[in-house]
């Protein structure tokens, strides 16, 4: 266990934001520093202070993938056994929604982690790529799922193929990006962004994600499911019915996350 801070976290009114701090190995995703975002993330995910996060790696880099000098020269039972790459899943399971900001490279394990937020903001030099066909292995943290639903599976095959990446206005133009940012403005352009999701009702942010999450991962009947069963559960929430009572009183609601 490393003392080290490889993650560090601020509050900024409602908004949490997550930064990972291995600057030297461009934020390559070690075993350390996964174990210290998760943590960092359930801890938030806890605290009802918190209603949106932001996960950035700093305007230079957001993540050069998984640390591939901690796993050279791992058996495959010692990757199973350590939950090497599985326990990302912890990341994807957060209810509450999460806005990437992504400057630099956000390639192999630091594409796949952008993926699992809810929201990409990218900088102009973002690049998103899955290069682990270059060092002899594949995609391990969702790349060839995700990313063949964001770009296709013919983008996402030649990316995965080649090992190439592409810029951000690539990356908007296949929608696997929200918005490219000017690199100074985007941890504000992603701030402000969060701050507005985190004034909308918790419950409903958390049944919405959920609801949008199964379009991707379910079937359509299962997804419009989900959607219906959350949205008359919303019915159960003060939320809703200051919501709706606000609105037809002409103010402005006040949400509790009751
Ligand atoms: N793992 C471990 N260390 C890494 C790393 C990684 N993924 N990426 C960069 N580093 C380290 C380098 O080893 C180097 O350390 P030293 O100074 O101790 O030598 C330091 O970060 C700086 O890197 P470079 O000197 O290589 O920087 P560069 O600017 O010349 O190149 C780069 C940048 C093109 C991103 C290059 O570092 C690179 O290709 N990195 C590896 C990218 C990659 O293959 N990612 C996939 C990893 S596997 C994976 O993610 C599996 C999965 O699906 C979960």
């Amino acid at each position: 266990m490393t003392d080290e801070r490889l993650v560090l976290t601020e509050m900024d009114g409602r908004v949490a934001v997550v930064t990972l701090n291995r600057p030297k190995a461009l934020n390559a995703l070690s075993p350390e520093l996964i174990d210290q975002l998760i943590a960092a993330l359930e801890a938030h995910e806890a605290d009802p202070a918190v209603r949106c996060i932001v996960l950035t790696g700093g305007p230079r880099v957001f993540a050069a993938g998984a640390d591939i000098k901690a796993m050279v020269d791992a058996t495959p039972m010692e990757m199973l056994r350590r939950g090497n790459i599985a326990r990302w899943a912890k990341i994807s399971a957060i209810t509450k929604p999460i806005v990437a900001a992504v400057s630099g490279y956000a390639l192999g394990g630091g594409c796949e982690l952008a993926m699992m937020c809810d929201i990409i903001l990218a900088s102009e030099t973002a690049q998103f790529g899955q290069p682990e066909i270059n060092i002899g292995v594949i995609p391990g943290a969702g790349g060839t799922q995700r990313l063949t639903r964001a770009l296709g599976p013919y983008r996402a095959m030649e990316l995965i193929l080649t090992g190439a990446s592409i810029g951000a206005r690539e990356a908007l133009a296949h929608g696997l990006v929200n918005r490219v940012c000017p690199t100074e403005s985007l941890l504000s352009e992603a701030r402000a962004l969060a701050a507005t999701i985190a004034e909308r009702p918790p419950l409903a942010l958390r049944l919405a994600k959920e609801a949008v999450r199964a379009a991707a991962e379910r079937t359509l009947r299962e997804g419009l499911e989900i959607e219906l069963r959350n949205f008359y559960l919303l019915f159960d929430s003060a939320d809703q019915k200051e919501g709706m009572r606000a609105f037809i009183e002409k103010r402005k609601a006040e949400f509790t996350g009751e």
